[in-house]
């Protein structure tokens, strides 16, 4: 499906409807003008990630820091471009005691992929076309004994009122069967809104809850507060 990606994020940010496409409980409101702003800081951003090493040598992984109590583990699986989100699942997991798995696409978002404003960039062209979102390869969608998580956090940061889909395939590729699944989100202004609804039908499986959506820069006892109502 083809869209006029840079007049919808124009349309948006007039009429403010980043600021609040949805509605969970609890989430914080910045103004819409830091929206405009906020695609252009996380490309900037993103060149550190890249930097950093964010790519191939920091692929998916799991941290042994299981709780190993209770009846089930806990586990957080996230993907995140430029590190906002990252931060939010290590303080939801230092929280609930839980395994951290982050996604890597197979090519990681460089800043110039994630150029919002570029007509040409990779982000604006998946945008533009869902089937290339549904593309994005991870380097891996398997997690060790998945079968021993009775609880799975998942987050992404939104790209456009939606889950990043980087997201995607790991979400397509797995059974939630018997699983509760909680969504959770960073973004600059924008809520969780249909983001959690819509992976938990890409799903197919699993007891999605409604989720939460956090500042790009969570604040740690927000996290951890919401992290001990959910578990
Ligand atoms: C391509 C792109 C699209 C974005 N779209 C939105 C949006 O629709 N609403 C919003 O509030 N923030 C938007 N943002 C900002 C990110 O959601 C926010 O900075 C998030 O915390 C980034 O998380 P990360 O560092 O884990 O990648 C967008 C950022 C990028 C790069």
């Amino acid at each position: 499906m083809k869209k006029n990606t840079k007049g919808i994020m124009s349309l948006l940010l007039a009429a403010g409807l980043l600021a609040g496409c949805g509605s969970a409980a609890g989430s914080s409101r910045t103004s819409a003008a830091a929206v405009t702003a906020a695609p252009a800081a996380e490309t900037a951003a993103a060149s550190e990630s890249s930097a950093a090493g964010s790519g191939a040598a920091e692929s998916a992984e799991t941290e042994a820091s299981s709780s190993g109590a209770g009846s089930g583990k806990t586990l957080v699986v996230y993907y995140s471009a430029t590190g906002n989100t990252k931060a939010a699942a290590e303080m939801i997991a230092g929280a609930a005691g839980a395994d951290l798995f982050e996604l890597t696409p197979v090519e990681p978002y460089t800043s110039e992929d994630l150029n919002w404003s570029d007509d040409n960039s990779r982000v604006v062209k998946e945008h533009e076309d869902e089937a290339l979102q549904n593309q994005v390869a991870l380097t891996t969608t398997s997690v060790d004994a998945w079968d021993s998580y009775d609880t799975v956090f998942i987050g992404y940061p939104i790209w456009w009122g939606i889950a990043a889909w980087p997201v995607n395939q790991f979400v397509q590729n797995n059974d939630f069967t018997g699983k509760k699944v909680i969504p959770f989100c960073t973004s600059s202004s924008s809520e969780l809104g249909e983001s959690g609804k819509n992976l938990a039908e890409m799903a197919g499986t699993g007891d999605w809850q409604e989720g939460r959506r956090f500042s790009s820069h969570p604040d740690s006892a927000d996290v951890t507060d919401w992290v001990s109502s959910q578990i």
